[in-house]
């Protein structure tokens, strides 16, 4: 599967005809400026079609390697022939819409089964459909809030759940998102740190001393929050991401999460667990959870789920589900054309390994050849990641105080993006690096290749 034909790979490489934005391009940034409101652009990059699965081709016939998947959504390739496009494309000759939330149809309680069949637990789970990961959280923040009849929860600084107003009350990785937003308008969300082994707040060397972080960190929750100013008979949920995403991609100690499940348990509090960006292969296993050893009765996911053709969803323990109809819905959520792409997604990943090479080139492979770059650039701090492709190069002004180098990485993901490499970058100073699953240890050179070009001419 993974393997091009000669013909496919001398289509599909980076190709920079022009120095972007070209002239098209340039055209339709200005056109998008004057008409759509200002949300999180970062290159100007327009995209006309994809060009095999990791490559994506702009108006002015540029083709660029794609390391940023659309946020870790197109985990199997752009456009995936000829599976998931075949199966949407019969559908919408079928029938697009008829809302699942208040009749029924049978893809809806397929991609449910689906679903279910591959999210840790060995429990019985329900699912509410969503369109986006923020509605997933604000759906378990209800369900967490009904299941209990408690109204506080904690979530973690870095942490990113959405931007909607629930979720938001969670989200903790950058001023600007909360800037003029506050107070949030769900109250009752405190926030503790989360155990990040590069920089955090006890000044402990993580990769170092990983348990002592993890220690460090369970016995802050625990003394100083619920013992000390939150009862736990007030608090329904933790909400956290296994591995914090647009907070930098911090990967904490191996230990975390089953440490905080444990608290969770002897305090009667719910572990809920945002899986929206970690999920659907992109750490090499179905969820990061079940790298950790947890199997949360709160999970929640959107992205990848459906290739591109937007969803989310809550998954949750059989015994959480709501205790009556019409506290919670929406018109989209199961949408017919999202229901089969969802259902196709998961047979894809199952039935053509797809995971077998997220753990061949990512942490082996890629992260070797980032670890490599970061021999060669006094400017790179850490490498981080490396559980599947899930990985990210944080960019330092000095490697002994850490001090994150904004401009620098700034400037890479520029140059990058003119070298024929789309990135993006995530928390304060560093890149993500997250190109399709499907990606092969050529292509994968071909991304470093031009990130060196990048770093090179931005130090
Ligand atoms: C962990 C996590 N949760 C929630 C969200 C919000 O998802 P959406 O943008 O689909 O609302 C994101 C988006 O990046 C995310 O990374």
């Amino acid at each position: 599967m993974m393997k091009e034909s000669k013909a496919s790979a001398e289509l599909n490489r980076i190709q920079i005809r022009v120095t972007p934005p070209g002239p098209e391009a340039k055209k339709i940034v200005k056109r998008d400026h004057d008409v759509l409101a200002k949300s999180t652009k970062s290159l100007p990059i327009v995209a006309r079609r994809a060009r095999g699965g990791v490559f994506v081709e702009d108006v002015d016939g540029n083709v660029y390697l794609d390391m940023a998947s659309g946020i870790s959504v197109t985990n199997l390739g752009h456009v995936h022939p000829p599976r998931v496009t075949a199966r949407v494309e019969e559908q919408l000759r079928k029938l697009w819409h008829f809302a699942g939330t208040d009749f029924y149809y049978e893809e809806q309680v397929l991609a449910a089964e689906e679903l279910v069949s591959v999210t840790p637990g060995s429990f019985r789970k329900k699912v509410f459909f969503t369109n986006s990961g923020t509605e997933s959280n604000e759906a378990a923040i209800k369900i967490a809030k009904a299941a209990t009849g408690k109204q506080q929860f904690i979530g973690f600084i870095g942490g990113f759940h959405g931007r909607t107003q629930g979720s938001l009350s969670f989200t903790a990785s950058k001023p600007i998102q909360k800037k003029g937003f506050f107070p949030p308008s769900m109250p009752g969300v405190e926030h503790v740190p989360f155990p990040d082994p590069y920089r955090n707040p006890f000044g402990i060397d993580g990769y170092e001393e990983p348990e002592e972080l993890v220690n460090r960190t369970i016995d802050y929750i625990d003394r100083f929050v619920l013992k000390t100013y939150l009862p736990p008979e007030n608090v329904a949920g933790f909400l956290v991401e296994p591995i914090q995403g647009e907070g930098g991609y911090v990967v904490p100690p191996k230990g975390f999460l089953r440490s905080l499940k444990k608290l969770a348990d002897e305090n009667g509090i719910l572990l809920m667990v945002d899986e929206v960006q970690t999920g659907f292969g992109r750490t090499g296993k179905f969820f990061a959870s079940e790298h950790f050893g947890i199997e949360p009765e709160v999970l929640t996911v959107a992205k990848a789920i459906a290739s591109g053709i937007p969803m989310g969803a809550a998954i949750v323990h059989e015994r959480l589900d709501f205790p009556e109809s019409g506290l919670h819905s929406n018109t989209f959520g199961g949408n017919v054309l999202a229901s089969v792409a969802c259902i196709e997604t998961i047979r894809v990943m199952k039935e053509e390994k797809v995971l077998d090479n997220v753990n061949r080139v990512g942490g082996p492979y890629l992260k070797k050849r980032l670890q490599e770059l970061s021999e060669r650039y006094e400017c790179i701090g850490d490498v981080r990641g490396g559980i599947g492709l899930m990985l990210a190069i944080d960019f330092v002004r000095d490697r002994k105080t850490k001090e994150p180098a904004r401009e620098l990485r700034d400037r890479v993901e520029y140059k990058a993006f003119e070298n024929g490499l789309i990135l993006l970058s995530t928390g304060q100073s560093a890149i993500r690096i997250i190109p399709p699953l499907i990606i092969t240890e050529e292509q994968a050179d071909m991304g470093v290749e031009a990130l060196e070009r990048a770093i090179k001419a931005s130090i």
